[in-house]
């Protein structure tokens, strides 16, 4: 779905997400969280500030015992991703033996993710699984397991749906790509 443009912090967008495909791809993650944790209890981690408009939704539509737990972890200035991570606020000590399932908005280099896998190890975890609504496989390049993946997408900048371009947009509930 393309057409519609709007302009954010001065910077060109074009529609590129509907409401309705974010929903089916929110509906897919659920459904596969849902099947391999029936009987089990999943801790939820979620990856602010991205993730909260995913995690609302999603959570809304899961059926297996779960809790809540967030995190805030950044990286990025504007369009463009530093690699280093600033900070990581949230991180629960009652992780271990527990079975968690990362939930992000977006996987792009996966820099940032790593990093909070490690810190996630060292907390002994019974098992750690991805969640993300999209992933730009191309800057990404396969370099750990992704268990739930919503929508693969091109290297894009893209905002809305929870994801800003320097905290414009978020509460788009379509998601636009830059025009370049
Ligand atoms: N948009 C917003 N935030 C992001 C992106 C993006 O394309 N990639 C990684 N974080
Ligand atoms: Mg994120």
């Amino acid at each position: 779905m393309t057409g519609k443009k709007i302009a954010l912090h001065g910077k060109p967008f074009e529609l590129f997400l509907s409401e309705k495909e974010i929903a089916s791809a929110v509906g897919r993650l659920a459904e596969e969280i849902n099947r391999d944790f029936q009987g089990k209890e999943a801790v939820i981690l979620g990856v602010l500030d991205g993730a909260f408009m995913l995690l609302a939704d999603l959570l809304k539509k899961l059926e297996v015992s779960l809790t809540l737990e967030l995190v805030k972890l950044k990286s990025y200035e504007g369009e463009q991703t530093t690699g280093e991570v600033k900070s990581l606020i949230g991180l629960s000590d009652e992780l271990s033996g527990k079975h968690i399932v990362v939930v992000e908005d977006i996987i792009d280099t996966g820099i940032t993710l790593k990093y909070l896998l490690g810190l996630l190890e060292e907390k002994k975890p019974a098992s750690v699984s991805l969640a993300t609504l999209l992933i730009k496989k191309e800057v990404f390049n396969d370099k750990f397991p992704v268990h739930y993946c919503g929508i693969a997408i091109p290297n894009r900048f893209v905002v809305g749906y929870g994801m800003d371009y320097d905290g414009h947009g978020r509460q788009l509930s379509q998601i636009y790509a830059a025009i370049d």
